[in-house]
């Protein structure tokens, strides 16, 4: 028996036996076509933002985007153009999808290395009762088909890196536009992308809904994270995975099942590794009332990160550029090197938060300069400086500057592409418009 069958068999049981669950579950099926003139809102759209490409990988690839109710929502992609052969898959992953009334998640995987592919995005607009009273009441597809290109070794070489954005949105908008200039396989947004966030809407302003013109900044080029401390602080920010999904299980191994934002890609004769400092203050400060644990964070990355950089695609790469928010090095004898126990003040030392991580550099320096990293970009400090390689730390460190605008204190777009065998970096002052600086990496 069909269970619309059944249930209209079951109508007529329940009736006679007087059963009002039974009668209820039987009426299910006749209603979604009243409720829907009953619920579905005056001109309301569902879909919220334009979507957002999460975690540039080899094989997989994330897509965010806003949605304005409770939704189902989905991508539809495909290798033609006219998504010909698009195949839909659902937001979640098995069993149960996420419906949510804010933000939609969706993992595509069993991707090519290299390949491009072309995408929409969709959402069924639900109403929910409780588990025998739910409606689709409505659907949304946003007409744009985008497209996006996955990472790999054949991916063409060239990535950007942006840092400390704030939410200072004249600044992030000329940011944006660079960026679509550039036009690179993948932009690494280096921490401090918030400021300290309570709600989920706040980060859906951050990333899915800013205040510039090109809300579909990031709707064709992928975006990798490395979270800052900004991006940890507030309420919101304790769970940054409800807005900015992690790397999939299936792209770190079950020790590493905590780590779901770092990264290691490969792109072209690039290998991208990025690193979370987290906090810029001692889990013991207590300005944060032992709320926070990354000091064991930290350490465990050394693992991860030691087998990140023995992968055969990672050792292989001619250029190893790695990226974290806090700097690893400071020339400067009274930055603070955040470790000054207990609560971040030391006489000699500025400020009562690390300028710099000394202890991510005792743990994971090293292990860069083994692998013969050339290069680490990070953010935090707001002011763009290049510190160059040095006795013992064979990786040079380029800061990230940030929206001041300023002569001394501008924000960049750090751009690395490899042209013949060398890896050329400009970094792009947006206060002027013009390359603040150039430098050139042999392959290693
Ligand atoms: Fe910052
Ligand atoms: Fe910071």
């Amino acid at each position: 028996m069909k269970r619309r069958d059944f249930l209209k068999s079951a109508a007529v049981i329940a009736a006679a036996a007087g059963s009002a669950d039974l009668l209820a579950a039987a009426k299910t099926v006749e209603a979604p076509a009243e409720r829907a003139e009953d619920i579905a809102p005056e001109g309301g759209k569902l879909i919220a933002s334009a979507p957002m490409l999460q975690n540039y990988a080899e094989k997989s690839m994330g897509v965010a985007f806003a949605v304005s109710a409770l939704a189902n929502g989905y991508v539809i992609y495909g290798r033609q153009s006219d998504l010909s052969d698009g195949k839909k898959v659902k937001c979640g992953g098995f069993r149960a999808t996420t419906i949510h009334n804010e933000v939609i998640h969706v993992r595509l995987k069993g991707l090519e290395p290299a390949t491009k592919y072309y995408y929409k995005i969709g959402a069924d607009r639900i109403d929910y009762k409780d588990g025998y009273h739910m409606y689709v009441i409505g659907n949304e597809e946003d007409p744009q088909i985008y497209s996006f290109t996955t990472a790999g070794k054949d991916a063409k070489a060239h990535f950007c890196v942006i840092n400390d954005t704030h939410k200072r949105w004249s600044s992030f908008a000329k940011i944006t536009e660079k960026i679509a200039e550039l036009s690179p396989s993948t932009v690494i947004w280096n921490g401090d992308a918030n400021n300290r966030e309570e709600k989920l809407s706040d980060l859906v302003e951050t990333f899915l809904n800013p205040d510039i013109p090109a809300k579909d900044y990031a709707s064709r080029t992928p975006f990798l994270f490395a979270p800052g401390n900004h991006d940890q602080r507030g309420f919101a920010g304790r769970r940054m995975e409800n807005i900015w999904m992690f790397r999939q299980p299936d792209e770190r191994a079950s020790r590493d099942w905590d780590l779901g934002r770092n990264f290691a890609v490969r792109m072209g004769e690039v290998a991208l590794i990025g690193l979370d400092t987290g906090e810029d203050k001692l889990d013991g400060n207590p300005l944060f009332a032992g709320l926070f644990n990354n000091e064991a964070y930290r350490e465990a990355q050394v693992a991860w990160l030691e087998d990140a950089l023995a992968s055969k695609e990672i050792a292989e790469a001619p250029f190893l550029v790695a990226f974290c928010h806090i700097p690893l090095f400071d020339p400067r004898p009274d930055a603070n090197p955040g470790d000054l126990y207990p609560a971040d003040v030391a006489p000699g030392f500025k400020r009562d938060y690390a300028a710099w991580q000394r202890s991510c550099s005792k743990l994971w320096g090293p292990l860069l300069d083994k692998a013969g990293c050339q290069l680490l970009i990070v953010g935090h400090q707001h002011c763009f400086r290049y510190d160059a390689p040095t006795e013992g730390r064979g990786w040079a460190q380029i800061v990230g500057g940030a929206p001041d605008n300023t002569e001394e204190r501008f924000s960049t777009v750090i751009e690395g592409k490899v042209k013949g065998k060398k890896l050329r970096i400009n970094v792009h002052n947006i206060h002027t418009g013009k390359v603040q600086e150039s430098f050139t990496f042999k392959a290693r």
